[in-house]
């Protein structure tokens, strides 16, 4: 908190708030894509911050990539809770292991003492194997989950990035390109105005769902995030808290 203040981080948090239109943001100083420690600090924040939500809720979607991953290690286990569970928001399987929501959900749940769920399922399913899926006792019950969910973390990305990182198939590449995506979370993509361009085919949680828990937690910075950042907030609809850092949230000033 000094560091911030010093900074004059806590004003620009406030800035950030309104440009945003979130309930809450919390800048962390530096930026994390010239130095990488800054996403360990990201991950201590949202852990701690995290941390004071497990009281009152329980069930918890979470999503993949390496900003989540910052959390999971940060987490402590002062008080284990067996009613907590965490639920991996997207069944996707294209991505390195360590960073699936299959992986973070079970490292959130062995660090906390509660529980997971997991959802196996490839990134890229064809229509027909997508709707049959759909039809699975399994997944019917992971969306029922979905439906239950109290708050969800997420990371944020890049649009081009992620369809890079998920083996995108070059129809999918061209979809999100031409629909001028520029910010990806829970397997949809979103242009600069939020609009929805793409939908990863697979289960996974939906965006009214996301719209409606009681809080979400969203992570991400480096000052090549800015965009995807701003594209992301026009979605929030439930309490929102952004934990960012300097790099992204200074560019962000700079773009609006
Ligand atoms: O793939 C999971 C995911 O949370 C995406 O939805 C998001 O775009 C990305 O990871 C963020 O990854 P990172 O934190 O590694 O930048």
């Amino acid at each position: 908190v000094f560091v911030r203040e010093m900074s004059g981080l806590t004003d620009m948090e406030i800035q950030l708030q309104e440009i945003l239109g979130i309930t809450k943001v919390v800048i962390l100083p530096q930026d994390s894509d010239e130095i990488p420690a800054v996403k360990s600090h990201i991950g201590k924040e949202a852990a701690r911050f995290l941390e004071t939500l497990f009281a009152r809720y329980k069930k918890i979607a979470v999503t993949g990539g390496s900003t989540m991953a910052a959390i999971s290690k940060e987490l402590t286990n002062g008080k284990p809770d067996k009613a907590l569970q965490f639920i991996a928001a997207r069944g996707g399987l294209g991505e390195d292991v360590l960073h699936q929501a299959n992986t973070i959900a079970a490292a959130f749940a062995e660090k906390t003492g509660g529980s997971f769920k997991t959802l196996y399922l490839p990134d890229h399913l064809s229509a027909e194997a997508f709707a049959m899926m759909m039809k699975e006792p399994v997944i019917k019950e992971m969306m029922d989950l979905y439906d239950q969910t109290d708050v969800v973390v997420h990371g944020i990305g890049n649009a081009g990035e992620m369809a890079v990182r998920r083996h995108s198939s070059t129809e999918e590449v061209e979809k999100i390109h031409s629909g001028g995506a520029i910010s990806e979370a829970f397997g949809y993509y979103f242009d600069k105005d939020g609009k929805i361009v793409y939908r990863i085919r697979t289960a996974g949680i939906q965006l009214e769902q996301v719209q409606k828990a009681t809080t979400v937690l969203a992570v991400a910075g480096g000052e090549s995030k800015a965009r995807a950042i701003l594209s992301y907030a026009k979605n929030a609809a439930s309490p929102t808290v952004l934990i960012t850092d300097e790099g992204a949230a200074r560019k962000i000033m700079e773009l609006t």
